[in-house]
């Protein structure tokens, strides 16, 4: 079997990781910031990733399961490389390869044999070559004669399903220059996916680019049913029966069919810029991506502006409170990046307004990622905390415990008894509509 390093653990990379070493294979995992390895040597997750904690105390206990700052150490000891670094959104919208790109150049001059390196990062089409440019540069420069292969290996894990998504993911995409290549990779796959997983093997500029269709699709997708949900609203339509009649026909299916805030998340609003960035450089215009992008922006505007409108009726803005249920871009994590709550957030305070906030797990990076406004926020233990005194709930995460709250408990703690259900957790409940003001998305 073959020694596994992947470069940067992150979400992907430390999942990624896990996995592998859970299906027995030897990993190191190499990362530049020392704090995050220490911890992890210590078993503490840097993120909250359901069904991660078991599996990372269980394969570090087995001895499969290493992690390493030395990158020298970490290119030396491995068959195959992932690179799994981050790859954020520049201020033009294009992402930014400077991590990747110094990957490449530590790989070309630490590299004592032949190598597969894979891109797991998700990287504008071009990447994969960019990348064996540089690994080649520093081989030459050291007089280094070694063979290694290129592959772009797209990951299409969700957070807060990671675990779940690496274990049984929909395809593997594996783009690659040579058979030899596509062979150690089916190998390491093979490993992990008795479960038929179906294999998509492609050149290097094709299965880089499906990342970025499959997730600007998705994009498209979410400001599709949203704007909808904007017309439903008008016209007194339901747009979850919308979403349902539609999603019974095969060719569009349910999925990704749920009006809200708009998207967040480290992945949706970055690969939509980034995939209208690279279509600009080849004189292209993505023009349904980037009215998904607008639309999306429009959508979270769309919602402090209604809530703005509606409480202010009531209660002036500079003494109105609000209390946010949920912070992170979904359930089941704890990643506030692009977050819709924090263009929400930042909306109302810039009326005047006071927030309680409460999340399960998005509470620690909020802190720091609303320090600016700290003054105007108050971070809570739990959902009836984050009411009390409050004119109107905000649901913006739809994280199970909020389903199951006892509604009338809020209610007595608020000031006011507006609440603006973002997803629409409570639509078809009929107690929330004769307790509050109740608005939903498109319902
Ligand atoms: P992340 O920010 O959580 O992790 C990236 C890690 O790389 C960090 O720990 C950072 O310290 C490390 N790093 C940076 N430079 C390094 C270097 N030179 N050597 C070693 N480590 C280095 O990022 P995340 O979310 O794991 O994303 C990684 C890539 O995977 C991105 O391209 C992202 O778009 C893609 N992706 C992310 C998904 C997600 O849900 N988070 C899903 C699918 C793809």
């Amino acid at each position: 079997m073959y020694n596994i390093g992947v470069i940067g653990t992150g979400y992907v990379g430390l999942v990624q990781g896990v996995i592998m070493a859970e299906f027995g294979m030897n990993v190191i995992c190499m990362d530049v910031v020392s704090e995050k390895i220490e911890k992890l040597k210590k078993g503490i997750l840097p993120i909250y990733e359901p069904g991660l904690k078991e599996l990372l105390d269980k394969n570090v206990t087995s001895g499969r399961l290493h992690f390493l700052t030395d990158i020298q150490e970490t290119v030396e000891k491995s068959d195959v490389i992932f690179i799994a670094v981050g790859t954020p959104p520049q201020d033009d919208g294009s992402a930014d390869l400077q991590y990747v790109q110094a990957v490449a150049k530590s790989i070309g001059k630490y590299m004592n044999g032949y190598k597969i390196i894979v891109d797991k990062s998700t990287v504008p089409v071009g990447t994969g070559k960019i990348v064996r440019d540089i690994v080649q540069e520093e081989l030459d420069r050291r007089g280094g004669n070694f063979e290694f292969d290129i592959v772009s290996n797209p990951e299409f894990l969700r957070e807060g399903k990671a675990v779940r998504d690496c274990l049984t993911p929909d395809r593997v995409v594996i783009g690659a220059e040579s058979e030899k290549a596509v062979d150690i990779m089916k190998k390491v796959y093979d490993v992990l996916y008795i479960n038929q997983t179906p294999f998509l093997i492609t050149n290097l500029e094709t299965a880089e680019m499906i990342k970025y269709a499959s997730n600007a699709f998705l994009a498209v997708k979410i400001s599709f049913i949203n704007e909808m949900a904007l017309l439903a609203d008008k016209v007194g339509a339901n747009i979850q029966e919308i979403a349902r009649g539609m999603g019974m026909d095969g060719r569009i299916s349910p999925k990704f069919l749920h009006a809200g805030p708009g998207y967040g998340g480290s992945c949706f609003p970055k690969d939509t810029k980034a995939i209208a960035d690279i279509a600009h450089q080849y004189d292209e215009q993505l023009l349904v991506i980037e009215a998904a992008i607008k639309a999306n922006e429009k959508q979270k505007r769309k919602m402090s502006e209604r809530i703005i409108s509606t409480v202010s009726q009531e209660v002036p803005l500079e003494h109105a409170t609000f209390a946010i249920w949920g912070l992170s871009f979904k359930p089941e994590t704890d990643d506030m990046r692009d977050a819709p709550s924090i263009d929400i957030i930042r909306a109302l305070v810039s009326v005047g307004a006071k927030i309680r906030a409460y999340c399960p797990e998005g509470l620690k990076e909020a802190k720091w990622r609303l320090k600016d406004i700290e003054d105007s926020m108050t971070y809570c233990r739990n959902e009836y905390e984050a009411a009390e005194g409050a004119d109107a709930i905000i649901l913006l995460t739809e994280w199970h415990q909020f389903r199951g709250a006892y509604l009338n408990k809020v209610k007595d703690v608020m000031k006011n008894d507006y609440f603006f259900d973002l997803r629409n957790v409570f639509s078809k409940n009929i107690e929330v509509k004769k307790i509050f003001k109740y608005s939903g998305v498109g319902c």
